[in-house]
């Protein structure tokens, strides 16, 4: 059942609405894990729809669930469940400080989004000052118990004048995974503007429209993430606020990202490969709504695709099971509509996903550490991001016969 508590993201430059250029379907709330059964009726449904703003270049969510739904005391994703996240954020601390804050006696960090303090950690452990912004009260718990000091709140304009407030400029201001979540993008720019030192940086990371065009990689759409965005759209959106980009950098994680280096205009140098990423963006056509139409129509044939794999498998007598509860694979299992007939159980390392049921489709979660027992011959790969980490992992499976699936760039057994 469709609920009218969606909110419409506030993202264009003009006003005029936006054209729905991919239609995703009903969908739950990626992260939205159910406990029980008797849940199933009452669970929370909306359109999932993308535009494309042709002013500001952003690719976006129609609608957006409300934020307070997604981001509470029970927030389910916690970002120390990666290994390889984890050591991600620590390399780039170090990076970031010795780039931005050597120079700086007392310097100021602060991150929008530190969940469980993966990132300030490193930061509170060295007495650099810093505030996490976090509005999910149950991994800012996390981050404070190691020494992260934490304002539950969403950022905003008003977030950030509070902390300004009380512990003056940001010579950095970070964000992962985090900005995509945040519809009042206006309001975030108005933010980073009074909060960011005259010779600050704002450096944020994000999944990266670029891939998901490239890779058809429809599944980084979820209610949380509003936006997908380019170093295009990035470009224009912080034009008004005086902020311009220093540095672009494509980086590998979750499944194809970006991280965008903006400073205040003229203060920094920008590098030569924010020219040549700009310039190949345009050649991939991140600027034109037709490079989206096309995108759709790869997107209705990749899910196609999958289940009548999946259900060739199935008819074959195979059990299947999925690795990595993720909230992309929510919107895949809603959209190709994909349930438990299919996917017998999804290993998760997550203690808060673990006897849970998926949202909307219903799969049982189960620990990461029993699928060293399961007998299932094919496992999807729900979190393709981490295929490296997790075939790592898991080697004995592979060994014993068993065979990954996965569906980005297209759908295939891993190995063929
Ligand atoms: N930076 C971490 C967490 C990403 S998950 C990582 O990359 O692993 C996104 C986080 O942003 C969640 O912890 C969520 O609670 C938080 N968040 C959502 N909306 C926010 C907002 N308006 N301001 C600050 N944090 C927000
Ligand atoms: P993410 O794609 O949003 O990072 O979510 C990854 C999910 O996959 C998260 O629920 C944790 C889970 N996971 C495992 O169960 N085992 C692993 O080895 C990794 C890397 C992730």
């Amino acid at each position: 059942m469709a609920s009218d508590t969606a909110t419409t993201a506030s993202c264009r430059l003009t006003g005029t609405p936006l054209e729905v250029v991919l239609d995703l379907g009903e969908q739950p709330l990626g992260n939205g894990f159910l406990s029980s059964a008797d849940d199933f009726a009452s669970e929370y449904f909306y359109s999932m729809r993308c535009g494309f703003a042709t002013d500001s270049l952003l690719f976006q969510l129609i609608d957006q669930p409300d934020p307070g739904q997604m981001f509470h005391s029970n927030y389910a994703f916690q970002s120390s469940t990666s290994g390889f996240m984890s050591a991600h954020f620590k390399a780039l601390s170090q990076t970031l400080a010795e780039e931005f804050l050597a120079v700086n006696a007392d310097p100021l960090v602060v991150e929008i989004g530190s969940n469980d303090g993966v990132f300030l950690k490193h930061f509170a452990s060295r007495g650099v000052r810093h505030v996490g912004v976090e509005p999910s009260d149950n991994v800012a718990t996390i981050a404070e118990a190691q020494g992260v000091q934490v304002e539950r709140r969403f950022f905003s304009a008003d977030t950030a004048a509070v902390i300004r407030e009380s512990n003056g400029p940001a010579h950095l201001i970070y964000a992962a995974n985090a900005l995509c979540h945040i519809p009042d993008i206006r309001g975030i720019v108005e933010g980073i503007d009074l909060l960011l030192a005259e010779d600050g940086v704002f450096v944020f990371e994000d999944p990266y429209l670029g891939d998901v065009v490239k890779l058809a990689s429809y599944d980084q759409i979820y209610d949380e993430h509003v936006f997908l965005f380019s170093g295009m759209s990035v470009a224009r959106i912080f034009t008004e606020a005086g902020l311009e980009l220093i540095d672009l950098e494509h980086l590998p994680t979750h499944g194809g990202s970006m991280r965008y280096t903006l400073g205040r205009r003229g203060v920094r140098k920008a590098k030569p490969r924010v020219e040549s990423t700009l310039a190949s963006e345009r050649e991939q056509g991140l600027h034109e709504t037709v490079t989206f139409c096309e995108l759709a129509d790869r997107v209705a044939r990749s899910a196609s695709d999958l289940k009548r794999l999946l259900e060739h498998l199935a008819g074959q007598g195979h059990q299947i099971v999925s690795y990595g509860a993720t909230s992309k694979s929510t919107t895949v299992y809603n959209y190709a509509k994909i349930g438990p007939e299919l996917i017998s159980e999804i290993y998760d390392s997550t203690p808060n996903k673990q006897g849970k049921f998926s949202p909307g489709v219903h799969i049982p979660v189960v620990p990461e550490s029993d699928f060293v027992d399961s007998g299932a011959r094919f496992a999807f790969l729900g979190a393709w991001n981490h295929e490296k980490e997790i075939r790592m992992k898991n080697e004995y499976f592979e060994a014993r016969g068993g065979r990954w699936i996965t569906h980005v760039p297209q759908v295939r057994l891993l190995g063929d």
